[in-house]
């Protein structure tokens, strides 16, 4: 696993997420290397004295595949494969990977499959332009491969609306679907959160059923839902969990998973879901916080729930909330707004107080906009 630090503020010199969404994908990471560059290597990404360096590793530990933290473009691809003697991907296509292998509803499938028609197809769009060039610079037609590269791009753009189509006729279903989840009124909380948060584990916690939940990245990559007991709520409640984001999500994927965090977007409340035992909690509260402004979800309600209290020393808990108070932009004065319950989704820490704080935003909405209540509470009065 290569990370190369190239003074942006995402850079992970510990590469644990890369070694996470690694074994996700199946992968044993046996070896790391950080190196610090002030701009990628136009052919290599790396220093040609680099990737010997980690070609000589590799050999040393037997690896048999080498890993980028960073996106490499497809020329620097084909050329580190060369030189090293071996596979190269980056963290992008291992995402694509994961979610390829993950996806389980017909709709998630068909997500995915878009995603990577749509990767492909820049990819491609990119080599094209790479030959063009090598052929005599932009305009001049003809040249070696080009024939074979447009009929790639027309299979690929065919797929790309095929499935498409497929998915607008999912999508039309699980809109009637939720229009009936309407009908009956029930008050819907979604789940959000970084990915191994504890999403699933706190909704497990919460409606005591058993989604999947597993110390890998992506373990929900569908919408489930149940229907949840707060007691003497008046109003039958709705649970959702949803795919864990993630800094850097593969574009075609914030796209494609549109449809999948709809439920997210049409929720009464978001449970914002912090892994607050992670040293980058802050960076992934804020990653969260822009997948749900990009999905138009930023408006929504949130209680932040600090998760895996059980995790902490004492002494740390609750986490310094002076620190993201700090956080910049629009995206401090929304935090400062939300709610906050510290809880172990694991050891069942704090969710009587989170109950509580359901049960009284579902009583809330309650009598705001819930005409068959409010009729009963005007006819109370009466
Ligand atoms: P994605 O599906 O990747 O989005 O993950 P998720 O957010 O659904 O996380 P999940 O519930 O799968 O939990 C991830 C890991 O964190 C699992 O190993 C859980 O056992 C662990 N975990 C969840 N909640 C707690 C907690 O309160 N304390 C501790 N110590 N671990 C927890």
């Amino acid at each position: 696993m290569v990370g190369v630090d190239l003074g942006l503020p995402n850079f992970d010199d510990t590469l644990d997420e890369l070694s996470l969404l690694a074994q996700t994908a199946g992968l044993e990471p046996v070896e790391r290397v950080t190196c610090k560059r002030k701009a990628p290597d136009a052919a290599l990404f790396i220093g040609s004295g680099k990737a010997d360096e980690i070609k000589m590793l590799a050999q040393q530990v037997g690896a048999t595949e080498v890993l980028f933290d960073q996106s490499i473009s497809p020329a620097q691809q084909r050329n580190l494969e060369r030189h090293l003697e071996m596979p190269v991907n980056d963290r992008t296509l291992l995402i694509l990977e994961i979610f390829a292998q993950r996806a389980r509803s017909h709709e998630g499938k068909l997500q995915v499959e878009l995603a990577r028609l749509q990767y492909l197809s820049t990819r491609l769009v990119r080599r094209w332009s790479h030959l063009e060039r090598q052929t005599g610079g932009a305009g001049v037609r003809g040249g070696p491969g080009e024939k074979q590269i447009e009929l790639d791009k027309r299979m690929i753009s065919d797929s790309i609306k095929r499935t498409k189509e497929r998915l607008n006729k999912v999508k039309k279903q699980r809109q009637t679907q939720r229009r009936q989840r309407e009908r009956r009124n029930s008050f819907t909380i979604s789940l959000v959160g970084y990915t191994n948060a504890g999403k699933s584990t706190l909704f497990n916690a919460l409606v005591k059923a058993k989604a999947y939940a597993a110390d890998q990245l992506f373990a929900t990559l569908d919408t489930t839902t149940r229907s949840l007991y707060l007691g003497d709520a008046q109003r039958s409640v709705s649970l959702s969990d949803t795919v864990g984001f993630i800094r850097d999500l593969p574009h075609g994927l914030v796209d494609a998973f549109a449809a999948t965090l709809q439920e997210a977007v049409d929720a009464d409340l978001l449970l914002h879901v912090i892994d607050a035992s992670n040293p980058n909690y802050l960076e992934q509260i804020e990653q969260v916080q822009r997948v749900l402004e990009e999905i138009g979800a930023a408006d929504i309600p949130q209680i932040l729930v600090f998760n895996k209290l059980d995790a902490l020393e004492k002494s740390k808990w609750p986490p310094n909330l002076s620190d993201w108070f700090e956080l910049k932009d629009a995206f401090a004065e929304s935090v400062k707004r939300v709610e906050r319950v510290f809880v172990s989704a694991l050891t069942g820490d704090g969710l009587p107080v989170l109950r509580e704080h359901l049960a009284r935003h579902a009583a809330a909405n309650t009598s705001a906009d819930d005409p068959q209540t409010s009729k009963a509470v005007a006819l109370d009065t009466e």
